[in-house]
């Protein structure tokens, strides 16, 4: 990885994009990877992504937008390569005639897609991360806190409570829950929750997931990568989870509803804003715009980090941001694996 797969997804054009993706996912997702490649090297299909929305990543939202019509039932020889649809081992030989056939064929409706839809895969195994983030800000605060997630898709994090997690021989959560979360422990031990005192919890998403609304789902589904069951079921139970009682999500930017939602928090309770995977959809103002209304609250706000910019290989960030009605006070507390295969705990390493 050069030095652009370190540059903002602001300043990168799509072919450059794709490129940068085909090398920080390869063996996470060989279709994918394979896929990447070709597109780079074939106008008519960057021409396809030109009309992502601001700050969209056009390989995400391009493949999503192809699975999300085979999942709903698109006839192709393209569905052979999706082991979740067909069932089956993928074949042995080039997926790419297959693929640029199929956006030939479905051009129109994949353009709809391109130009409306965003990345917004919801991945509770990130929730591996945030648990124990959760702790550490429990250790700085010993009080209740509202949780706010930024960037919550159909807020999936934000019911973290309710899954079993198992970090080497320690567990925690309910025991019953359908979602169980397995990670590799690369340092550590991470410190877990004791008495998590959530008062309330909330979300922010420019487009809200319903999680009762099928197009929803498919969507969401449409952006897990072929080949990756056991995040597919993942998200089928977190689903299933959130169903019964949906988050509580807000439409809109973030930057605009916040200072609300911060004002409106239950007394005794601290505000932990996080966000996850969402700040790399946003500009260099936007950020700076969140660090100023964090630190000018009027309140202690404390903020909890997990993000990888510009695809980095592996290089996902904990950081805890502890605003005090002021300027903030930073520790890095680790590093995860995007999907939570893998979490490494503690300020080490680069
Ligand atoms: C890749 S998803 C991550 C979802 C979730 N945080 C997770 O990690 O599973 C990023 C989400 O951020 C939302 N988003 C991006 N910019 C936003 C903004 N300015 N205000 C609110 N939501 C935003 C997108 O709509 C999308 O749902």
């Amino acid at each position: 990885m050069g030095l652009m797969s370190d540059r903002h997804i602001y300043d990168r054009s799509n072919a450059e994009q794709f490129a940068a993706f085909a090398d920080a996912v390869g063996d996470e997702t060989p279709l994918y990877t394979r896929l990447g490649r070709a597109v780079v090297d074939d106008p008519g299909l960057l021409d396809l992504t030109s009309g992502t929305l601001p700050g969209q990543p056009a390989p995400n939202v391009l493949f999503a937008a192809v699975q999300y019509l085979l999942l709903g039932g698109a006839p192709h020889e393209l569905a052979a390569w999706y082991p979740g649809l067909s069932g089956t081992t993928p074949p042995s030989g080039d997926p790419v005639p297959a693929f640029a056939d199929f956006c030939r064929s479905y051009e129109a409706e994949l353009r709809r897609l391109i130009s409306t839809r965003r990345t917004q895969t919801n991945e509770v195994g990130r929730c591996l991360a945030l648990l124990p983030a959760l702790a550490a800000v429990e250790r700085r605060l010993a009080a209740p806190v509202r949780l706010i997630e930024i960037g919550a898709s159909a807020g999936l994090l934000l019911l973290l409570d309710r899954y079993h997690y198992t970090y080497g021989a320690r567990t925690w959560g309910p025991t019953e829950s359908p979602v169980r979360l397995t990670t590799e422990l690369r340092a550590g031990p991470p410190p877990l929750p004791a008495h998590l005192d959530i008062q309330d919890r909330v979300g922010i998403d420019l487009n809200p997931i319903d999680v009762t609304n099928p197009d929803d789902a498919r969507w969401l589904e449409a952006l897990v990568w072929p080949g990756h069951e056991t995040r597919q079921k993942q998200l089928r139970s977190a689903l299933g989870v959130a169903v019964s009682d949906p988050p509580d999500l807000v439409a809109g930017d973030a930057l605009d509803v916040l200072p609300r939602i911060l004002s409106d928090a239950p007394p005794g309770a601290v505000p932990v804003v996080y966000h996850s995977f969402a700040l790399i959809q946003w500009s260099d103002d936007q950020r700076a715009r969140l660090d100023r209304l964090l630190s000018t609250a009027g309140r202690r706000v404390v903020r909890i980090w997990l993000e990888w910019f510009g695809y980095q290989r592996n290089r996902p960030l904990i950081r805890l941001f502890d605003y005090p009605d002021g300027p903030a006070d930073g520790e890095r507390l680790g590093r995860f694996h995007h999907h939570g295969r893998w979490l490494e705990w503690g300020a080490t390493g680069s």
